[in-house]
């Protein structure tokens, strides 16, 4: 299990601290898949590299924790320390695949070495678990003796699948890794994926913007609004009975099958991180804010066991 300790993370920039992500909370329990959603910029992909311990590009911590525990509580890591088992423990399939990759060497050799980290499978168990996850993803062995380069947008999404998840780790951090691929196509792969992961009790945390993605394949979702979780609870909860307005204009913009109404969206844009609005950050934009929207932070309320949701509407009904 993963656990999100009331972090604030970010980037030290030249017009100041950019908190992505603030004061959030949440954990990625055992065996789950953990869905996180939310528009452009609210801090989704900084959330999954702090997941991943990776804090290349500036990111830092700023208070708060993040940490590994192992099922029966007797080893815990702390999220500096996620790097040494990457792999193994975790594995990310970051957000564009081409920069992913070395241009330099085949697949096959890129996914043999991105398995030498882990223990307990030597070289030849390794090349037949990278067959049968080839497979799984529909991919021609073919591949192994290609260059990135030499791939469409398409297989190299589907490779940086294979090359997180046949190493078997406990957690696969994958950061809307189907963008590139047609609708059908991405539910096929992170349908694979889903099952490959259930076979082995795995968990997995997916970033991406597809709230009927998130409603087919995860047990549980997160919505990110600038920096803050907006709710988080069992995809069937909040994808069907929002508790939060951001959600429910999240939700109401999405076509419905056979609806030819248009649909209501929100206004407006996220706001900037380096100076988010005062109280909740997304009073600017909520048809339903009152005066003290503006002025005090929503904390995060019991919407019903394991739902929760940080609007003030809500404290009305826990
Ligand atoms: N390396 C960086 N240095 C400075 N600011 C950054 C860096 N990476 C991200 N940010 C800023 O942090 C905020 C959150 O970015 P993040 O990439 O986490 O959002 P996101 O929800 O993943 O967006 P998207 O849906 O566009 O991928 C944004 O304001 C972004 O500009
Ligand atoms: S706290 Fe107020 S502004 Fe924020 S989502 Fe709830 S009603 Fe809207
Ligand atoms: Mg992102």
């Amino acid at each position: 299990m993963i656990v999100v300790d009331n972090v604030v993370a970010g980037y030290r920039t030249p017009n100041g601290l950019l908190k992505a992500v603030d004061g959030v909370s949440l954990e990625v329990r055992d065996g789950e898949i953990l869905g996180i959603a939310g528009e452009s910029g609210c801090g989704k992909s900084t959330l999954l590299k702090l997941l991943y311990g990776s804090f290349s590009e500036g990111l830092e911590i700023f208070s708060g924790s993040v940490t590994w525990h192992d099922a029966d509580g007797s080893r815990t890591i702390d999220a500096s320390d996620f790097h040494k088992h990457w792999w193994d423990l975790f594995s990310y399939v970051p957000q564009g695949s081409m920069s992913a990759m070395n241009p330099l060497m085949k697949i096959g050799a890129q996914m043999i070495d991105a398995g030498s980290a882990h223990r307990t499978i030597d070289r030849a168990a390794r090349l037949v678990r990278i067959r049968s996850t080839l497979a799984d993803l529909d991919l021609s062995e073919k591949v192994l003796d290609l260059y990135p380069h030499q791939l469409s947008g398409g297989m190299r999404q589907r490779v940086l699948i294979g090359l997180a998840a046949y190493v078997d780790p406990q957690v696969i951090l994958a950061d809307e890794p189907t963008t590139a691929l047609d609708v059908v196509v991405q539910r096929q792969i992170l349908e694979n994926l889903v099952r490959l992961q259930r076979s082995r009790k795995n968990s997995i945390v997916i970033v991406s913007h597809d709230l009927g993605l998130h409603f087919q394949i995860a047990d549980r979702v997160a919505i990110l609004y600038a920096g803050r979780l907006a709710e988080i609870g069992t995809a069937d909860e909040v994808l069907r009975q929002p508790a939060h307005p951001y959600t429910l204009g999240l939700v109401g913009s999405l076509p419905q099958l056979g609806d030819k109404r248009p649909r209501q969206g929100i206004d407006g844009r996220p706001p900037s991180l380096l100076n988010p609005p005062a109280g909740c950050r997304f009073h600017p934009r909520c048809a339903r804010a009152m005066p003290v929207c503006s002025q005090v932070e929503p904390e995060l309320v019991l919407v019903s066991p394991g739902w929760v949701g940080a609007c003030h509407l809500l404290k009305e009904i826990a």
